[in-house]
């Protein structure tokens, strides 16, 4: 009786607390202001990595792909990045000779291969492409003169090529840090001068912790030949754990914080760090956390937070169709954390500078972006309260000071509850919008929200699990 009680007073009083949190943020008026960090935004942060192997079947066999990546062009003005490679690049061989895109047999649809081969054709189609490409070819099994043969025609076919990865993940091949350095260095120059070309490779991808395989640990062993070679450094990073670990705003920025000093490291001798490869949870996702909409809700904070710490771009993995947990869009369904990369898109299209409003240490989380002009562009507010669909759902209002308009705009992202699943029939929305199972075409009324501004603030209401981007012009 007494602890029944006791956990009824508990649980009043977290009610009571959850309804009554009101944060507020002031939003500097322009770039550089006092007392903030402005971090630059590439003009293509939010990407897609697609497995190697699977790349063929996603360009020529997945209608969702094309409409799904032309959505983001509308709303930025710019292709998103993709990034092509896996596991399966370092069992790939490049055949010159087949007619095919791609030559393996699986026993299972559901199966990745453990060996196949590529033609000119799996390059032109990469070629096909109007964003920037990144390609991941073969270093692990050594044949350094088919890997070269692949370089040249993909240097060839692909008129966007950013870069091209020597390996995948080699931080599980076995070799210590040391031994694995000194070959990505040595193939850099060998890959690099066959080609004639500075600036080509994407190095590292590794996914082991920075401590050990990090890019300020491969700079320590280049000299100035290798690093000529080098466009950008990729890290891979899967953050894993539960959906309310995973969509919790202190988790994304301590999560994302571990790569500061490696970022650092890059940008001393003037090279982008990118999130080469990533997604909620590594092997394809995991099944009760990366299709739901808490894993939306992690998508978008995860890609904004990686700009503010000076990550480029982040490429989100798409592994095999049909067994993709994490995946944005398959053949048949759409994948909620679509909507979250939707909504880091337009949040952060057309910016030139981006800084954080919160200090990282609670579950809110407000962001705001500048355009060329330094003037404020849109802010981005998110509670990240997990609200699983049981009980009441709490709300917090969130006020925003230093506002210029008489009123503003907003789009809001939402769904049922954190664990909302398109496939299973619950749709998030963005902007009172869905994007449909099988072809990604939008549909519904896009639907924003109006504000008034009175002495320069302006507040707004976020239930627990929801994310609202304000659009300040
Ligand atoms: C496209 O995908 C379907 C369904 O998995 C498959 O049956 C078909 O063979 C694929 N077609 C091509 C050209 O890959
Ligand atoms: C390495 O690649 C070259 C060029 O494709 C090929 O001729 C050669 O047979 C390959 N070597 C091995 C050991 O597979
Ligand atoms: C740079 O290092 C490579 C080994 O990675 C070596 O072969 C080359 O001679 C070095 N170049 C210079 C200019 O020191
Ligand atoms: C990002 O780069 C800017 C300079 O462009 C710097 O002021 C800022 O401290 C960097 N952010 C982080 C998290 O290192
Ligand atoms: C939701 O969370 C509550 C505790 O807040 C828990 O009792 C319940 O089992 C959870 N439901 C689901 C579907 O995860």
């Amino acid at each position: 009786m007494g602890s029944f009680k006791a956990a009824l007073t508990l649980q009043t009083l977290a009610a009571a607390t959850a309804a009554a949190t009101a944060v507020s943020y002031a939003v500097p008026t322009s770039v550089g202001s006092s007392g903030y960090t402005f971090a630059a935004v590439d003009p293509e942060p939010v990407g897609i990595s697609f497995e190697f192997f699977a790349f063929p079947s996603y360009f020529t066999n997945v209608t969702a792909t094309m409409q799904c990546l032309a959505n983001w062009q509308a709303l930025s003005g710019t292709w998103p990045p993709i990034r092509i490679g896996g596991t399966t690049q370092d069992r790939a061989t490049y055949d010159p000779t087949t007619s095919a895109y791609v030559v393996y047999t699986v026993a299972s649809a559901a199966d990745a291969p453990t060996t196949l081969t590529y033609g000119p054709k799996f390059l032109t189609l990469a070629g096909t492409y109007d964003g920037t490409v990144v390609v991941g070819l073969n270093r692990q099994l050594g044949n350094l003169t088919n890997t070269i043969l692949a370089a040249k025609e993909a240097v060839a076919g692909i008129d966007t090529l950013l870069a091209l990865e020597l390996g995948n993940e080699p931080d599980y091949w076995g070799l210590t840090a040391a031994a694995e350095f000194a070959q990505e260095d040595d193939w850099d120059i060998r890959v690099g001068s066959a080609l004639g070309k500075t600036n080509i490779i994407q190095a590292g991808t590794w996914l082991s912790s920075v401590s050990t395989w990090g890019a300020a640990e491969l700079i320590a062993t280049e000299n100035t030949t290798a690093r000529s070679y080098v466009r950008t450094y990729a890290h891979h990073n899967y953050p894993g754990g539960t959906v309310q670990s995973l969509m919790a705003h202190t988790s994304v920025v301590s999560n994302v914080a571990g790569y500061d000093s490696d970022v650092a490291a890059a940008i001393a001798v003037g090279k982008p760090y990118v999130f080469g490869e990533s997604n909620s949870a590594t092997g394809g996702g995991a099944s009760g956390v990366s299709p739901t909409f808490g894993a939306a809700l992690w998508t978008l904070d995860y890609s904004v937070r990686a700009v503010y710490a000076n990550i480029s771009r982040t490429y989100f993995h798409h592994g095999t169709v049909g067994n993709c947990q994490y995946c944005f869009w398959g053949r048949y369904d759409m994948g909620a954390p679509y909507y979250g990369a939707t909504a880091a898109v337009a949040f952060l299209a057309g910016a030139s500078h981006l800084t954080a409003l919160d200090t990282g240490s609670s579950n809110y989380a407000a962001y705001a972006t500048y355009d060329s002009a330094g003037k404020p562009l849109r802010v981005l507010l998110y509670n990240s309260d997990y609200f699983n669909g049981t009980g009441t759902r709490s709300s917090s209002t969130f006020t925003l000071s230093g506002l210029t308009a008489t009123s503003v705009k907003a789009k809001r992202l939402t769904a049922a509850n954190a664990l909302s699943r398109q496939d299973q029939g619950s749709l998030p929305t963005w902007g009172g919008q869905t994007y449909t199972n099988g072809n990604c075409v939008v549909s519904g009324t896009e639907t924003y929200e109006t504000t008034t501004v009175s002495s320069n603030s302006a507040t707004f209401t976020l239930q627990a699990s929801e994310a609202l981007v304000v659009y300040l012009q």
